[in-house]
């Protein structure tokens, strides 16, 4: 409505006194990296608006042009060994205290008031701007002068993006499926009308970061989303979190202090997992350390967008990777695990300076070692972030095709189910994967009245597969002998692990009881040739 007809011709041009509306779609330009001169031009909807003082502005421009976003500061690895030994005589000092529990420092403090009034009389606006399209962890505060033109379909301006943000109406079958997928909407036909406004209530207190960034383990890091820290505004830019209790304040001073007298050098439970001198990881049980597991929880947070958060951590237990140097352990990431659960994996997250180093994958190796120790076969909770998709995909693309890729097994369609039988994986998460590769289809199955899913297997496709690199190995891979854990309420005995090669077991891919009945039509069996060419196309239809 806002934009005006003329002549048939949509006026989308902006005047330099034109108000900005929020909820409107606008292109704007963007710097390919903060340091670059390069820019494109992208559709973004304004989502809040706020007015901001000089000090404020000039602070923002600061932020804005920093790389890259995860940097060491405030003090380096030596520092904080340093800081370590004095944390040592600042903990005999006070091992007269009664507290031996971690806790919050937020409540003993009044939110400082500096930055309250505005240093000048001029107020600039800026704001906050979610890419079409994009994941959320993208959404920033920009100013005035980036806008370009009002948009008139974000989603033509914006074609390399996903559907995701396309209004409902105008959404296929399909769209809505993956809308509802991305947005990790749960679909609830009988939705009372109380609950859907406390849910949009709930995405409107949430849609703006609250915490620009977290100061831990001797990084910045910029922060993703919105986490329910008991900050009431958007002025506490940075976060400082204790790299040992988590205890977290607004105040550097006040972390310095805590700094000092803080007695813990390692998460609060039992180590599980040893790799070389400097990687650990920890299982803390939830309902015995509720202080640490909820801070570490809304630490969490900061990077997750689509999970409820659980303060109610007593049915939870938490896997905690560390950093271990001489000065203690310090939390790389994390997975969480909900005691009674189908699911081998609540959340994971892995804080961003240690991302993309092979940790996510072997957390979910760990994850699924756990519950095959137990006697089940796990999944993780659904639905799975963009990042946790491609993680997943990697790991499971691994699994399947280490064990598929030896001479021994036979290889021929078969249902999904057969081929989770055998990897150790969820057949639905086994359906996913390979209808990612168009490596599946799916049948009417007259006799269930449901569908089956078969799996195209044959040894040209696999090639295919290992020369397009989807089934990299872990760059960390578990060494399951250094995992020292013994399941305290196991499901079942032991599941074989598939990838353990007696010496005499014969690998086949299918389970003779579970092979199709009519006799699945084969397509390319084991002794295809080599792929040519010509047959590429084969294993990436
Ligand atoms: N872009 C593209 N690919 C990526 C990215 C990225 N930003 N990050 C990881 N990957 C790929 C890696 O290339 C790797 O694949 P490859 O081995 O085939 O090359 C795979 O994902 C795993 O990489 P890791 O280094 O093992 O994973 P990482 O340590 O980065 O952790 C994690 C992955 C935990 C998902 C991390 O990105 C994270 O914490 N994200 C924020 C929180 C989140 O989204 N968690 C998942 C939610 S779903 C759930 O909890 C059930
Ligand atoms: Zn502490």
């Amino acid at each position: 409505e806002e934009m005006k007809k003329r002549g048939g011709q949509v006026v989308l041009s902006l005047q330099m006194g034109d108000d900005l509306i929020e909820g409107e779609y606008y292109m704007i330009k963007k710097r390919t990296t903060p340091t670059d001169s390069t820019e494109i031009k992208l559709a973004v909807q304004i989502i809040a608006i706020k007015e901001v003082s000089d000090r404020k502005l000039e602070q923002h421009r600061m932020d804005a042009t920093r790389e890259p976003p995860e940097k060491r500061l405030r003090f380096d690895r030596e520092l904080s060994q340093d800081e370590t030994k004095s944390n040592v005589s600042a903990a005999s000092q006070a091992e007269s205290r009664s507290e031996s529990q971690p806790k919050s420092i937020e409540s003993s403090k009044e939110p400082s008031d500096k930055s309250q009034t505005p240093s000048s009389d001029k107020v600039h606006k800026l704001y906050y701007v979610h890419y079409y399209g994009y994941d959320r962890r993208l959404d920033e505060w920009i100013e005035r002068d980036r806008f370009i033109e009002r948009c008139a379909d974000p989603a033509i301006a914006n074609p390399f993006a996903s559907k995701m943000d396309k209004k409902d109406g105008a959404k296929t079958r399909a769209q809505t499926r993956i809308h509802v997928e991305f947005h990790h909407l749960q679909v609830d036909s009988h939705q009372d009308a109380t609950t859907a406004r406390l849910e949009k209530e709930h995405e409107e207190r949430t849609k703006v970061r609250n915490i620009e960034s977290v100061v831990m383990n001797g990084y910045e890091m910029n922060t993703w989303y919105f986490s329910p820290y008991p900050y009431k505004d958007t002025e506490h830019t940075a976060l400082f979190v204790c790299d040992f209790c988590l205890v977290y304040t607004d105040c550097e001073t006040e972390m310095k202090l805590h700094r000092s007298v803080c007695q813990y050098f390692e998460p609060p439970g039992d180590e599980i997992y040893r790799d070389g001198p400097n990687l650990a990881m920890y299982e803390v049980i939830g309902k015995h350390n509720k202080t640490y597991c909820q801070a570490l929880c809304l630490l969490s947070k900061l990077f997750l967008d689509h999970k409820t958060l659980y303060f109610d951590v007593d049915t939870f237990i938490f896997y905690i990777l560390c950093e271990v140097t001489s000065s203690g352990a310090r939390v790389m990431g994390h997975f969480s695990k909900e005691i009674t659960s189908d699911n081998n994996l609540a959340c994971i997250m892995i804080l961003p300076p240690y991302q993309r180093k092979g940790y996510g994958k072997l957390l979910i190796q760990i994850s699924y070692e756990l519950s095959r120790r137990e006697g089940w076969v796990g999944t993780p909770e659904k639905p799975l972030s963009d990042l946790g998709k491609v993680s997943y995909r990697s790991y499971w693309w691994w699994r399947i095709l280490e064990y598929l890729d030896d001479e021994r097994v036979i290889l021929e369609d078969a249902p999904c189910a057969a081929l989770a039988a055998v990897t150790g994986i969820e057949t639905e998460d086994i359906k996913h994967t390979m209808l990612a590769m168009n490596m599946c289809t799916i049948h009417r199955d007259d006799l269930n009245q449901g569908q089956e899913c078969i799996v195209r297997l044959s040894r040209a496709a696999i090639i295919q597969c290992k020369v397009m690199g989807i089934a990299k190995p872990p760059f960390l891979m578990l060494k399951k002998e250094n995992l020292k854990w013994m399941p305290r309420n196991a499901r079942g005995p032991p599941l074989p692990d598939p990838l353990d090669d007696a010496p005499n077991r014969v690998r086949i891919a299918i389970p003779p009881h579970m092979k199709r009945p009519n006799g699945a039509a084969k397509e390319g069996g084991e002794n295809e040739p080599p792929p040519t060419v010509k047959r590429k196309r084969t294993a990436e239809q």
